[in-house]
């Protein structure tokens, strides 16, 4: 089994806990972090819908809370038509944590993929160096 086939593995079992009874879209998101370990996350919605968090921000969040702070590779996988894009939020947070080419997969349940980088997903993302 391949690295990203691991991840995608990871994150269809944790999309299967996906909270999502106000949109029904459930979504699932694996990592791997620098260590090698796997982090998994799933959206979390709630009655007050502004209050619901994305499976990637579920993922890093369980990644942070190991004391890991860089992203090795990102797998996100939704029962959507087509490979579902990330947020403009979720791509933030992606980029607090990992490189610009640090892989990611978007996928579906069914198996298409579309392969990008965190980089081609926030061109001009704002860091740290824009503060100094
Ligand atoms: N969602 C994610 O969890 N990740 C994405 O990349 C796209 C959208 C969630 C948020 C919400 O619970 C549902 O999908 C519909 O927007």
């Amino acid at each position: 089994m391949t690295q990203t086939s691991e991840l995608r593995e990871a994150a269809l079992s944790v999309r299967g806990n996906a909270h999502a009874p106000y949109s029904g879209f459930k979504v699932g998101a694996a990592i791997r972090a620098a260590s090698g370990r796997v982090y998994r996350g799933c959206n979390v919605e709630n009655v007050a819908y502004p209050e619901g968090t994305c499976a990637e921000a579920g993922a890093i969040a369980a990644m942070v809370a190991e004391g890991e702070t860089r992203l090795a590779e990102v797998y996100v996988v939704a029962g959507s038509p087509a490979p579902v894009p990330p947020c403009g939020g979720c791509r933030q947070k992606l980029a607090e944590f990992g490189a610009g080419d640090v892989a990611v997969t978007l996928a579906t349940v069914d198996g298409a993929e579309r392969a990008t980088t965190i980089a081609a997903l926030l061109p001009g993302a704002f860091d740290a160096g824009h503060m100094a």
